[in-house]
């Protein structure tokens, strides 16, 4: 028979959330922590663990017919895939943000400005609609230890409660977009595995009912 493949965060903020709407859906999972791959025993439904950044693209290619995963991920770097549901957890926005001691005059602010990012497709997108011209520097973790060291200017990330920002003396000055978390699905996925995710949608949807 087949099986429901679902990928979730391997670790970070996301991986509890998503375990804990696979239980509240009645799935257990048997869970090895360090396991990359698990099944549940009571659904047909088997789990990859893996990077945030790499969901797009296993989507895409197919080798996972679902994942939970953050919006701003698939604006970054899945814009075709679709989205099944939005999950209403983890909620965050994709922000600039400077240095607290510098005057913000707006965003013409960031021209010939270099700014540290994890989300390039994003800022880029974002500056190129607004006919800006700033200098991005790809990073994919820390970001807003950048102007501290003299890497940036300012910085484009995640923000959430705003602590990371606070402590390091950042604050934010443009919210590019807001984001939650959302189930999305694989073009590729076999009509078989689409009954299977309708059962799951189904379940999930009561979840979430019940939640409000
Ligand atoms: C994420 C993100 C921000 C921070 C935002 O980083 O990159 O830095 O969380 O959350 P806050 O507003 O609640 O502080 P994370 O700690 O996941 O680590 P990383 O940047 O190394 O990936
Ligand atoms: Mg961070």
């Amino acid at each position: 028979m087949s099986k429901l493949r679902i990928a979730i965060q391997k670790s970070g903020r996301l991986n509890e959330d998503s375990l804990a709407i696979l239980k509240e859906c009645g799935i257990s999972i048997d869970n090895g922590k360090d396991q990359l791959k698990a099944n549940a025993s009571n659904f047909p439904l088997e789990v990859f663990y893996l990077r945030n950044g790499d969901i797009p693209q296993y989507l895409k290619d197919g080798v996972v017919d679902i994942a939970i995963i953050g919006e701003n991920v698939l604006i970054e770097k899945g814009q075709d895939i679709a989205i099944a549901e939005r999950l209403g957890f983890s909620k965050c926005k994709v922000s600039l943000a400077i240095p607290k001691n510098q005057k913000y005059t707006g965003l013409s602010y960031f021209n010939d400005k270099r700014i540290a990012t994890s989300y390039p497709n994003t800022i880029q997108n974002y500056l190129d609609q607004k006919g800006i011209k700033s200098q991005l520097h790809i990073i994919n973790g820390s970001v807003e230890i950048a102007p501290n060291i003299g890497l940036a200017d300012g910085i484009c990330d995640i923000v959430s409660s705003g602590s990371t920002l606070f402590k390091n003396n950042l604050k934010e000055v443009e919210v590019l977009l807001t984001s939650e978390a959302v189930l999305a699905v694989s073009a590729k996925i076999s009509a078989e595995n689409q009954q299977l995710l309708n059962k799951l949608q189904f379940r999930i949807q009561s979840v979430l009912k019940g939640r409000n």
